[in-house]
Formats: structure tokens, C-alpha cells, sequence
């Protein structure tokens, strides 16, 4: 049993790449489209043509099969649990079946030399990923000395909500600990979630099914592994959108975009752009093809997922 497998099985984490496998059955056009739209919005980029791109903690690798359908030159997705790693690989089988474009390995963003073997990339994205490292502050430093000077880092990492955050990280606890828990806690939290749901769209004037027909919309992604991996996601920890850019301010990186999870009181990811280098946002943003009003810290695709 490798070690990935031991901490699984102590319930000391949680096993995402099970629930990737999953979400795989579920992936089409319009899915793997969605999270090729979303990632170069973000990135306000159309094409990746001529950059190199490490997906750290690719998971499904639906975002390392989006980069590739980018264009980009060089893809390298890499994650510590096998069976995430099982699933980037089926999908560079599925699609991309004879590129060396695309290289995928088992590996953690923890550990210093098998990064420093990586190299460094225009463009490094962790989408979800340092939060459920147990040491997400190395974790983001470790990242930053992936990235050449002028590239650009995209991570989202999930919003300190507080005393919520804490309560949350209890049950994600109770969750890995045993199968009894697992069968008390989903029910209960599919009851609350589409209760909550229900009561939105009735005040709201809304569909109630339109949330659910619309879900693909979130990157891609599919209702029901999200709700394991949110119930699931373990370890787990969050920052405030001060604490992270101010991290990276420190180190010499410019936030040039970033969109906050409810316009910054929701329990999901915020996402961070930032490029590598010192200069004047307006100048960052000019070379990199990025309109002023799209650095909107409160415009929320409402991602609320891990
Ligand atoms: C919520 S998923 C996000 C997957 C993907 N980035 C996405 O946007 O859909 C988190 C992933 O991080 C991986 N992960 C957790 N700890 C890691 C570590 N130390 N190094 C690399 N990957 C890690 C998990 O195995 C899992 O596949």
C-alpha cells in the first residue's frame, strides 16, 4: 500500500481520484467545451499557443485536456493520488492519444525535488488543489517558484468563511472517518442543499430545475461528485483574499485578475491570477491581453465546489 492509499484508508484524506473516475462517465463536448471557455476567460487568453502549462493536481485532467485543446505548446499535469492520475491519462488516451505534448506523472506539490525536476512554465494552474495539500502555505509557495518570470499563476483556493469554515473541516472530518458517518451526513446535506436551493429560486422568481439543467455551466463540472468532493475534500483549509494576495505580493507577484466566491462571503474557491514580476498592473495587464474591467473581484461564476 503506497502512502497515498495508508492516509486514505486512516481517513486522514480523501480519496479524490475515486470520485474523478466518476465525473469521467459523465464528461462531453459540452462539458470539456465549458472548461476550455472558462479556463481561457479567466486566463483572457484564446488561444495557448506558444505557452507551456503545468496543471498542479489535474484530477480529472479535464483542465490539462483544455489547455491542449488551447493550443498550448507543452502540457504537464501531475497529482499524489493514482487514480486522478489514472484519470488524466485516460483522457490524454481518449483525445490526445499519440501527442509528447502532453506528459503526466504521480507526484505531490509538497515535495521540493520532484518539482524542481518539472522546470518551470508560462503558465502554472491549481485549480482547488492547495487547500486539500495539509500544508496549503508551502503548497502556494512551492508553486511560485514554478513559474518563469512574466508567466502567470492561476490558483483558487476556498474562502475563510470564519466559524462556518470550521464547522465545515468537522464534518469533513466525520466524513472520512467511517462509512456510518458518510450515510449519516450526505442525505442530511442533499436535504439542506436542496431545501436552501428551493427557497432561493422561490423568492427569486426562479425555475428550481434550472440551477440543476444549468450545472455543467460550472466549469464543466457535474452535480454529484461535486457534492462528494465537497463533502469529502479533506484535508482542508482556506485563506481570505487578503492573505493570498498579500502572500504573493511579497514575493513579487501582481494580481491581475480574480473573481470571489459570492462576492467574498461564500464557502467555495476564489480564483487568483497573478503575473510573476514587479511593473505596474496596466502595463501587466496590457502585456498580457487583459482588460481593466475584467479584474472584477466580485463577478462570480458561481464556483462552489473544491
Ligand atoms: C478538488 S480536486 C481539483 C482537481 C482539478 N484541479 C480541477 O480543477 O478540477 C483536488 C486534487 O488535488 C489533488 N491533490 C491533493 N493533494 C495534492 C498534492 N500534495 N499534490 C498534488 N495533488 C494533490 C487531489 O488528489 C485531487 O485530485
Amino acid at each position: 500500500m503506497n502512502t497515498h492509499s495508508q492516509e486514505v484508508s486512516r481517513g486522514e484524506r480523501f480519496g479524490f481520484g475515486k470520485n474523478w473516475k466518476r465525473f469521467l462517465q459523465t464528461l462531453n463536448e459540452e462539458r470539456i467545451c465549458e472548461a476550455e471557455r472558462s479556463l481561457g476567460e479567466m486566463l483572457q487568453m484564446g488561444t495557448l499557443a506558444g505557452k507551456s502549462f503545468l496543471d498542479v493536481g489535474s484530477g480529472s485532467g479535464l483542465f490539462s485536456l483544455a489547455a491542449m485543446r488551447l493550443g498550448a505548446d507543452r502540457v504537464q499535469s501531475f497529482d499524489y493520488d493514482p487514480q486522478s492520475v489514472g484519470c488524466t491519462k485516460e483522457l490524454k488516451q481518449r483525445f490526445f492519444p499519440q501527442t509528447d505534448r502532453w506528459t503526466i506523472e504521480e507526484g505531490s506539490v509538497l515535495d521540493a525535488s520532484f518539482l524542481s525536476r518539472l522546470g518551470k512554465f508560462d503558465i502554472v494552474y491549481s485549480w482547488g488543489v492547495l487547500h486539500h495539500t495539509g500544508k496549503m502555505w508551502l503548497a502556494l509557495e512551492n508553486v511560485a517558484e514554478r513559474i518563469q518570470d512574466g508567466g502567470i499563476l492561476f490558483v483558487a483556493i476556498y474562502n475563510d468563511q470564519g466559524k462556518a469554515s470550521r464547522v465545515w473541516k468537522t464534518v469533513k472530518v466525520l466524513y472520512n472517518r467511517s462509512l456510518a458517518y458518510r450515510i449519516l451526513i450526505t442525505p442530511l446535506y442533499l436535504a439542506c442543499m436542496v431545501a436552501h436551493g428551493l427557497a432561493l429560486d422561490l423568492i427569486g422568481w426562479n425555475n428550481p430545475f434550472s440551477r440543476y439543467l444549468k450545472y455543467p455551466k460550472r466549469r464543466g463540472m457535474s452535480l454529484w461528485p461535486d457534492v462528494v468532493d465537497w463533502l469529502g475534500g479533506y484535508p482542508f483549509e482556506v485563506a481570505e483574499p487578503d492573505e493570498i494576495t498579500g502572500f504573493y505580493k511579497t514575493r513579487g507577484f501582481t494580481l491581475i485578475n480574480s473573481t470571489l466566491s459570492k462576492g467574498g462571503k461564500g464557502r467555495g474557491n476564489n480564483q487568483y491570477i497573478f503575473v510573476k514580476g514587479f511593473g505596474s498592473a496596466q502595463s501587466l495587464r496590457e502585456s498580457h491581453r487583459v482588460a481593466p474591467e475584467s479584474t472584477n473581484r466580485s463577478a462570480v461564476p458561481q464556483v462552489s465546489r473544491a
